[in-house]
């Protein structure tokens, strides 16, 4: 199906839902009340019906947050005040919230924001939004050896830069750098970088490792776009919203995988360490393209869910120079 199609689909599906939310609230009849507004708990309790219906949604959450965002109201307030009525600017606010949401809109996107290790982020359309797995590739780097020691890391295709902003908070002594080709992506980083105080974090307009010094990092990151271009599932979920730019890598999804793991050598030092997020079903494809092109002992580590995640490599510790690390 194409993204077009789908995006039909779920417009008229979310006119559905759209429909029996307020057949549900009677909202028109609310309208016409002497009443001062909705109370917190019966839109709570609709919004969480309605959203229901949405597939992968966690319905409740989902509806304490869209509120939290139309309110301006925390969720200690929301939830110790139930019987407050919403003011009719926040329940305006709070329906056309509901309204995009239920024709699929990702709730990050809505927010603008989105958790990711110990930081909110900021978020758009033009960034994916941070997955929960991609926080294996934090706790690797976390894991290096001697960790007083100043790192170089670099976390190519940063979007948000959520990858370079926990490595960064977690290790303020080290210097990491973002790479995206994307300018918007950049600008949205950057907001990041400022708003969690990060001082070691630069940001670079890049393809990939071109702008990285040879021989010059410690760690090499990357969660880059890694879905074949004709997958059924681009058209599912939060997908369809994210910018393709950040999803899809050619027709076996391995095109930026392949390109990163083909210059690693190059810009990490002897015995740096390259780690790469990758699909479920592309832990043997990965290893071996490690392999291939020179990285050792490469290894597969697993996600929460099980699955395979992240693909680790080494670079030689000697380098052709006979330098050791
Ligand atoms: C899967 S997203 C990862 C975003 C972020 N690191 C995260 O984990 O949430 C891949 C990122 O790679 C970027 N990208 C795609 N092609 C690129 C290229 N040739 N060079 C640099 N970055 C690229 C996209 O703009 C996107 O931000």
């Amino acid at each position: 199906m194409s993204v077009a199609l789908a995006k039909r689909n779920l417009t008229a599906l979310s006119q559905l839902r759209l429909f029996l939310y307020f057949r549900q609230t009677r909202l028109l009849e609310f309208m016409n009340t002497d009443m001062p507004g909705r109370r917190v708990a019966q839109t709570f309790r609709d919004a969480a019906t309605a959203l229901a219906s949405l597939s992968q949604s966690a319905p409740r959450l989902e509806a304490e947050l869209l509120l939290t965002e139309a309110t301006g109201w925390s969720r200690t307030r929301l939830l110790a005040w139930p019987e407050a009525y919403l003011d009719t600017v926040a329940a305006a606010r709070f329906e056309a919230l509901l309204a995009r949401r239920l024709a699929g809109e990702p709730i990050a996107y809505l927010r603008g924001r989105q958790a990711f290790w110990t930081l909110d982020l900021k978020v758009t359309p033009d960034t994916l939004i941070p997955r929960p797995e991609t926080e294996l590739l934090v706790e690797i780097a976390l894991e290096v050896p001697d960790p007083d020691r100043l790192r170089v890391v670099a976390d190519l295709g940063t979007g948000s830069g959520a990858i370079a902003a926990a490595v960064a908070s977690e290790r303020p002594h080290w210097r990491v750098i973002a790479t995206d080709c994307s300018a918007a992506a950049l600008a949205v980083a950057r907001t990041n970088v400022r708003d969690c105080g990060l001082q070691n974090v630069l940001l670079l307009r890049a393809d990939w490792l071109a702008s990285i010094v040879t021989h010059s990092l410690d760690l090499l990151l990357a969660n880059p776009p890694y879905i074949a271009v004709a997958d059924p599932h681009l058209t599912e979920g939060d997908l369809p919203y994210e910018p393709r730019l950040a999803l899809t890598s050619g027709p076996d999804g391995l095109d930026a995988i392949r390109r990163i793991a083909g210059t690693a050598l190059r810009c990490l030092r002897p015995g740096g360490l390259l780690a790469v997020e990758h699909g479920f079903d592309q832990g043997n494809a990965v290893r071996q393209l490690f392999r291939d092109r020179g990285l050792l002992d490469p290894e597969t580590r697993r996600d929460l869910a099980g699955l395979d995640r992240v693909a680790l490599g080494w670079a030689p510790p000697i380098s052709h120079g006979g330098q050791s690390q």
